[in-house]
């Protein structure tokens, strides 16, 4: 990994879709050379194939999307992961996979990835602070990790795990919250196609600060739920702890699906703001999962969503 993102801005940056595409096709035609030459270092591209599960909405920039985030590990400010997550030493990197597995072992991360198509997945993300984004990000299904270490018959969740390195990640040091950061999600949760695990965004490496070297996406939940820098994955009977349930249950719930008729006690979650729209951009309606109902509503059949949120 030799990509690293400080405060200096790529030709992605400031580059909404339309941009985006025809400098694929530039590049296509061109060739990378003459390109590399226009534009500077050439970063660690990914090659990708484009998802049938992608939104046609226009994504936010990469300036946007890696310049307004939430990593507590690097501080509580939308800037600080921006700011401080170069000091993340992201390879090498191995992620322990462990518990009701058939292969539990730690793997190096050049392994987990070993083989494994990645795709273009243009997702909407809704944070549970009521703004949300549209992020193309590069990544692969959950579900193709977990077929080929082999899930045990008794394994009913997925627990997962951030890195804890206090050294490279200043508030660990402090006790803003439980570390390291911990997320779960049920088994059919993270089986479940639209789950997956992020390695890029915007065709490249992800930054540091959107969980750099590997990160969760599960676009019809909450933004917490998705785990960034994640290094252990284990298969469990029982349903795990998550971290911000454990700051706040009151607030946070295990299942945390993106649903406008239950609001946060302090908020409402009816509307949300897209990042990038301007202040005086009109709030839009929230949908329920996030807008990818038609694939996930089935999983909760039965269950009463006021108060398994
Ligand atoms: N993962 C870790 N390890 N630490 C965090 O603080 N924040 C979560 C989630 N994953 C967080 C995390 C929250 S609250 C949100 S909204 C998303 O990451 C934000 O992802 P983004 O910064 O890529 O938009």
């Amino acid at each position: 990994m030799t990509y690293r993102f400080k405060t200096g801005l790529k030709w992605s940056s400031v580059t909404p879709k339309m941009d985006y595409l025809n400098r694929r096709q530039l590049l296509a035609g061109a060739g990378v050379m003459a390109f590399g030459a226009m534009a500077g270092p050439l970063m660690a591209k990914i090659a990708t194939k484009p998802s049938s599960f992608s939104t046609d909405e226009v994504p936010n920039t990469l300036e946007e999307i890696s310049t307004y985030n939430n990593f507590y590990e690097f501080g509580t400010g939308k800037g600080d992961p921006a700011e401080h997550a170069h000091q993340l030493t992201t390879d090498p990197w191995s992620v322990k996979i462990d518990g009701l597995v058939d292969a539990p072992g730690t793997y190096d991360l050049a392994d987990v990835i070993k083989g494994v198509d990645m795709e273009e997945r243009i997702y909407r993300f809704r944070c549970v602070e009521a703004w949300s984004m549209v992020i193309p990000w590069v990544g692969f299904e959950l579900a193709t990790l977990l077929n080929r270490v082999g899930v045990q018959s008794g394994a009913k969740y997925v627990a997962l795990e951030t890195l804890f390195r206090p050294e490279e990640m200043p508030a660990q040091n402090s006790r803003l919250l439980d570390w390291p950061y911990v997320e779960g999600l049920r088994l059919d949760e993270a089986m479940n196609p639209l789950t997956i695990l992020a390695t890029g965004l915007y065709g490249e490496e992800l930054p540091n600060q959107s969980g750099a070297p590997l990160r969760l996406v599960v676009p019809w939940k909450y933004g917490y739920k998705s785990i960034k820098s994640i290094v252990r994955i284990s298969l469990v009977a029982e349903m795990p702890p998550t971290t911000w349930n454990k700051a706040g249950p009151n607030e946070y719930g295990f299942y945390s699906n993106v649903n406008p008729e239950v609001s946060h006690p302090r908020w409402s979650q009816s509307s949300e703001r897209r990042i990038g729209g301007g202040i005086f951009a009109k709030r839009q309606p929230t949908l329920p999962f996030n807008g990818y109902g038609e694939q996930v509503a089935g999983l909760y059949d039965g269950m009463d969503l006021t108060k398994q949120f």
